[in-house]
């Protein structure tokens, strides 16, 4: 089935200019970018994005790296995107992360991790409707 997942391309990675280097391993995997724009989170838009983390010790940390420098928001459209995504990132930890998968390639560490995909179809409607509207994605 066509799905929709959302995707952020995260400080680590803009700071170190891979915008276009992690584009190309998405496209390359038969996922189309089908809305994309760089901006800079603020703090509440951290917060709320990853409430769910609110009372992990890492919550402090997480905000302050996701804010530190402009991110690449996208939605990505394909065949079971929501999966895909995730094969295609490798393992949140990138010393566990497969040959070949973004995170392998060029996350840093497990907080340092380069890239954030949706974890379920539902979480994915929730993520693209907190950076997008439906006018800003061209299927
Ligand atoms: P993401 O998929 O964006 O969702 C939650 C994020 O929390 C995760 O990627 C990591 O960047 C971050 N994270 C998970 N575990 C840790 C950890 N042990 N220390 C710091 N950050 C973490």
């Amino acid at each position: 089935m066509t799905e929709r997942t959302f995707s952020i391309i995260k400080p680590d990675a803009t700071r170190r200019n891979l915008t276009g280097k992690v584009n190309a391993v998405i496209e390359d995997a038969g996922l189309r970018i089908v809305a994309q724009k760089r901006i800079q989170m603020s703090r509440a838009q951290a917060e709320k994005f990853y409430e769910i983390h609110s009372e992990r010790p890492f919550f402090g940390e997480l905000v302050e790296f996701m804010t530190s420098a402009p991110v690449v928001v996208q939605v990505l459209e394909g065949e079971s995107a929501v999966t895909k995504y995730r094969e295609v990132m490798g393992a949140t930890n990138p010393a566990q992360a497969a040959e070949g998968t973004i995170r392998k390639l060029y996350a840093e560490s497990v907080g340092e991790n380069s890239v954030h995909g949706s974890d379920s179809l539902e979480n994915a409607k929730l993520e693209i409707a907190q950076f997008f509207s439906d006018d800003e994605i061209v299927g």
